[in-house]
């Protein structure tokens, strides 16, 4: 299976666990920019605005993405309690729109006005079909040495969740299940 994590990070923290889960999955990590926010003159005020306005930036996909992936893994920060418009502005992008995807935020997670969970939501809802897993990395999860296992428990249910159903083509396992059938019926 050929798959990607694409994320949008600031100040670090999605990049981080977009590594981590890359290297759990096997894959590579790429990094999607947003020009009018990083490192721009007004950048700040610019993105203060995208939150109020919600409106979506322009951005920039790595050109090492080709666009044949049988899976990717989308990801970025929560902003005001929702996806980060960079993450929204992906969400969008046609070359992702008939892929297999899956999520994950990032948070600092500890204002219940301004939950991740909310964002979590919303992000899958944006998703052009429902997301295989999705997950939600708060700073506590960061700041705990643990996070390891966090990351390798979503990289596990990703490969569940796209393993091929080998059930159909398995006819002692469709044998078996016929005659527990038949064992129940009598
Ligand atoms: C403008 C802005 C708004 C944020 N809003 C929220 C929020 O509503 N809820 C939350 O839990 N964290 C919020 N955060 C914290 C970030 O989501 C968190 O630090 C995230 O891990 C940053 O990811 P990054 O380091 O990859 O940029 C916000 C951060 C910024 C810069």
């Amino acid at each position: 299976m050929r798959s990607i994590v694409l994320y949008y990070s600031q100040s670090g923290n999605t990049k981080r666990v977009a590594e981590l889960l890359a290297t759990s999955m096997g894959t590579m990590a790429l990094r999607y920019t947003c020009p009018a926010f990083d490192g721009s003159p007004f950048g700040g005020l610019r993105q203060a605005w995208s939150i109020f306005s919600y409106a979506t930036p322009k951005i920039i996909l790595p050109k090492e993405f080709d666009g044949h992936y049988d899976l990717v893994v989308m990801a970025g920060p929560v902003w005001g309690a929702r996806p980060a418009s960079p993450l929204r502005a992906i969400l969008k992008q046609k070359p992702l729109l008939g892929l297999k995807q899956a999520i994950f935020l990032t948070c600092e997670g500890s204002s219940a006005r301004f939950p991740g969970e909310k964002a979590l939501s919303e992000a899958c809802a944006l998703c052009a079909q429902p997301p295989v897993a999705a997950e939600l990395f708060k700073a506590i999860d960061l700041a705990n040495d643990k996070v390891g296992i966090k990351v390798d428990a979503f990289a596990e249910s990703l490969r569940r969740a796209t393993a091929p159903d080998t059930t159909a083509a398995d006819p002692t396992r469709s044998t078996d299940q016929t005659s527990q059938a038949s064992d129940a019926a009598a």
